[in-house]
């Protein structure tokens, strides 16, 4: 069982987005988990509107307490996703989600004012416990000219963070989902969908395949 805390305490940057979707399409293969420990209740509204059944279990929202106590659960999960809060003020709360998990995903919009709380959290939260992690960047928007190239030259060059190959794109339809309780699994695929569900699916088969091979055994 691996545990992954999708983290950066910037709010509005796709935690929770990231979460649902990618922990979605990682059920297509895997047997997952998906814990809230943020108290707005983002998940919980989303996954409301969901039609039953959810393609995977859901605990929403959760002291992040409950995390410590995951591995002695009987049930056994291949992954569990942890959705955390985008604020300075639950760092006890990311204290505990960060020592249990075994990688972070930091999604990271590509707007100046992310870079400092992005920065932050890896800096004084991630790399101060040796945990692995990876920066996902989202929202990116294809007409910016040259908006992957300059941000993916600071990830790589200017600040040296690990991050995901693939990265995800402004889309209405990831704005739409909470609201219509889409996930990647049951959406159908048509122009409006199609990127998205691609860059998603992607991006679940590389944290899996990440998360795995970091963590030794599979
Ligand atoms: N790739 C994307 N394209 C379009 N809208 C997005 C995308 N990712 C997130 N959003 C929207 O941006 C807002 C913030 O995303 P959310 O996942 O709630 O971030 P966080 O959990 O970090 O606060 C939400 O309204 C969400 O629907
Ligand atoms: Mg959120």
């Amino acid at each position: 069982m691996y545990t992954i805390a999708v983290t950066n305490q910037k709010g509005g940057v796709g935690k929770t987005t990231i979460a649902m979707q990618v922990a979605a399409a990682m059920s297509r293969r895997h047997r997952v988990l998906l814990i809230d420990t943020d108290p707005q209740r983002s998940t919980q509204w989303w996954a409301d509107n969901v039609p039953r059944p959810l393609p995977f279990d859901y605990a929403g929202p959760q002291q992040a307490s409950v995390i410590a106590r995951l591995p002695l659960l009987q049930v056994e999960y291949d992954f569990v996703f942890v959705d955390t809060p985008g604020s300075f003020e639950e760092t006890r709360t990311l204290d505990l989600v960060l020592d249990a998990a075994d990688f972070a995903l930091v999604p990271m919009t590509p707007e100046p004012l992310a870079v400092e709380p992005t920065m932050r959290t890896i800096h004084r939260l991630i790399e101060p416990r040796g945990l692995r992690y990876a920066v996902v960047l989202n929202k990116l928007d294809p007409r910016t000219p040259h908006q992957w190239d300059v941000w993916m030259h600071r990830l790589d060059t200017d600040w040296g963070y690990p991050r995901t190959a693939e990265t995800l794109r402004r889309y209405k339809a990831h704005a739409d989902a909470p609201i219509l309780g889409e996930l990647v699994t049951a959406m159908p695929t048509n122009p409006r969908t199609a990127g998205l569900i691609g860059e998603v699916t992607r991006l679940a088969v590389e944290v899996g395949t990440h998360v795995a091979a970091i963590s030794g055994t599979w």
